[in-house]
């Protein structure tokens, strides 16, 4: 399967990412269906720091279907410790149906991402060892690789990729149990064992933005 070293678990995962067939979603239903998601997101999917909304332009359908059913579902954004994503959740159940889900994912991941500046001030030269083990399910570029479930990360809001990198340590994402692909991520989150490391590994993963 030419996954040698990543262990059963991912080949696993890879397999079950086979799964239920998804439904093909309409853009121009769903840009109509992404009118309630604006006031946060932005009418371009960009974000919007002053509200804690993260960037989903360009972001990959397979990938912002999944989150919105998470969220839906009570996967992600549950706990109530986790402010922002108590958030979110309440408009993923706007979305009545697994093709209003499709439509607006369709929409939103036919937006153009735009770069967006760094606030944290990692060293991206320290970064980029640390971004080693993440090359594996993200790619060399930070791209996403869906055979390993795994989005892409460039184009983020820094402050955004924080949160969740912290998030996956302390369990407050990935730690659902019907969250499967959470938790194959919340290890690696846990081998970032300091503050100046996340802010590290993300200064890199933002020079990757071309
Ligand atoms: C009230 C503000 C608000 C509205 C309206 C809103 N969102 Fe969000 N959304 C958020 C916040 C805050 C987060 C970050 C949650 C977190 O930190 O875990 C988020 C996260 C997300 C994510 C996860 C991104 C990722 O990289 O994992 C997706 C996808 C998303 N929103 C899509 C939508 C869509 C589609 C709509 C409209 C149906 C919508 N949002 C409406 C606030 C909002
Ligand atoms: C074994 C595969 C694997 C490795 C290695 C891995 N990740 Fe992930 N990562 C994932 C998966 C799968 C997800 C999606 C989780 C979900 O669907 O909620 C993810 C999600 C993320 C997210 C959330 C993105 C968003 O839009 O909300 C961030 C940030 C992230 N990874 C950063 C990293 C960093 C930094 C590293 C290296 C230290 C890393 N990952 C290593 C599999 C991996």
């Amino acid at each position: 399967m030419g996954r040698t070293g990543l262990g059963l678990g991912v080949v696993l995962a890879g397999l079950l990412a086979a799964g239920p067939a998804q439904a093909d979603g309409d853009a121009a239903k769903g840009k109509a269906k992404y009118a309630t998601c604006v006031a946060c997101h932005g009418a371009n999917g960009e974000g919007n720091v002053a509200l804690n909304a993260p960037t989903i332009a360009g972001q990959a359908t397979w990938y912002l279907e999944r989150q919105l059913k998470h969220f839906k579902d009570s996967v992600r954004g549950a706990d109530a410790k986790d402010v922002y994503g108590m958030q979110m959740r309440p408009m993923a159940m706007i979305l009545a149906t697994d093709q209003d889900i499709a439509d607006v994912a369709a929409h939103v991941s036919g937006l153009k991402a735009a770069k967006s500046a760094g606030t944290l001030g990692g060293d991206a030269a320290k970064g980029k060892a640390l971004y080693g083990l993440c090359t594996a399910c993200h790619g060399p570029k930070a791209e996403g690789m869906q055979a390993l479930n795994s989005p892409r990360l460039t184009f983020q809001q820094d402050w955004y990729l924080l949160r969740q990198l912290k998030n996956f340590q302390s369990g407050l994402r990935g730690a659902h149990p019907q969250d499967v692909y959470g938790m194959q991520m919340a290890p690696m989150a846990k081998t970032l064992v300091n503050e100046q490391a996340l802010k590290d590994v993300i200064a890199y993963i933002k020079s990757l933005e071309q």
